[in-house]
């Protein structure tokens, strides 16, 4: 894990409230996988005093052919973000990366659907990208996006970009389906015959709500799935106790998602 004093490549508001950053670190960016997440510590003041978790949103290469660059995808919610949204090139942020477990890519995937809701889209471009370059097996992938509302849909030209095969919904209907990912995950399901221990396989990251409903979806077809509960975590420093979830493992055993995860197999949590 490196500490890194790293300049701000790029800071643009993507959809009103939605920010990406790009930020020069080639230690971290080196050593990043889809999932993992990194701390930022926006200022040297005392408010706000600690380090925040961002998941990488995407790894990108520079011209000599190593990763070099990570971006950030980021949603302005307090105080920190703020700050962090009136940065600009060429400024200096404070890193700490990277951090977690991130995704455990097979490379015999066949078929990978990722379900994202609202910023949990973050990871999965650099999922989808690395799902791209390693599984020399793949035939189909696709994401299925939600949102509230059409600003709280990120990223679609990105994914289509990459050959991607996208499809929304947002809960009041004016993109995509009306309803939620959920309901999207449920029809592609539907139309497929799928047999339990194919080369198939499901990751998603959104709020719990949705996490908890993809994890029941998919174990009733037998699908492998791995879910990143990045959204529980508060300090990322194993100090809070904010992000215990309860898990099979051994058991009933409590986890830290932010030292244990924040990737987990969706039939590992135990949803209270
Ligand atoms: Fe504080 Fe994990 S977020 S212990």
């Amino acid at each position: 894990m490196y500490q890194i004093l790293s300049k701000i490549l790029f800071n643009k508001e993507v959809s009103p409230t939605y920010y990406n950053m790009g930020v020069d670190c080639p230690e971290i960016a080196s050593r990043a996988a889809p999932g993992q997440f990194i701390m930022v510590r926006v200022s040297n003041q005392l408010d706000p005093l600690l380090r925040r978790p961002f998941v990488i949103h995407r790894i990108q290469r520079a011209n000599t052919g190593s990763d070099s660059q990570v971006e950030i995808l980021y949603k302005v919610v307090g105080k920190g973000t703020e700050i962090m949204s009136e940065m600009k090139e060429c400024d200096e942020i404070d890193l700490l990366g990277p951090v977690g477990n991130g995704y455990r890519i097979d490379t015999n995937i066949r078929t990978a659907v990722l379900v994202g809701g609202g910023i949990g889209v973050a990871p999965l471009l650099s999922l989808a990208e690395r799902i791209i370059s390693q599984c020399s097996k793949l035939k189909s992938l696709i994401l299925l996006l939600g949102g509230k509302g059409r600003d709280d849909v990120l990223c679609v030209e990105e994914f289509e970009r990459l050959g991607v095969e996208v499809r929304v919904a947002t809960e009041d209907g004016r993109l995509g389906h009306r309803g939620l990912v959920v309901d999207l995950l449920l029809d592609y399901l539907e139309s497929r015959d799928y047999s339990p221990g194919s080369s198939t396989h499901c990751f998603a990251c959104g709020p719990d709500s949705m996490l908890k409903e993809v994890s029941k979806i998919i174990a009733e077809k037998g699908i492998s799935c791995q879910i990143s509960l990045e959204s529980r975590m508060a300090c990322a420093l194993g100090a809070c106790l904010g992000c215990i979830v309860r898990t099979k493992s051994g058991g009933d055993v409590y986890k830290k998602v932010c030292k244990d995860g924040p990737v987990f197999d969706s039939n590992e949590i135990i949803w209270e």
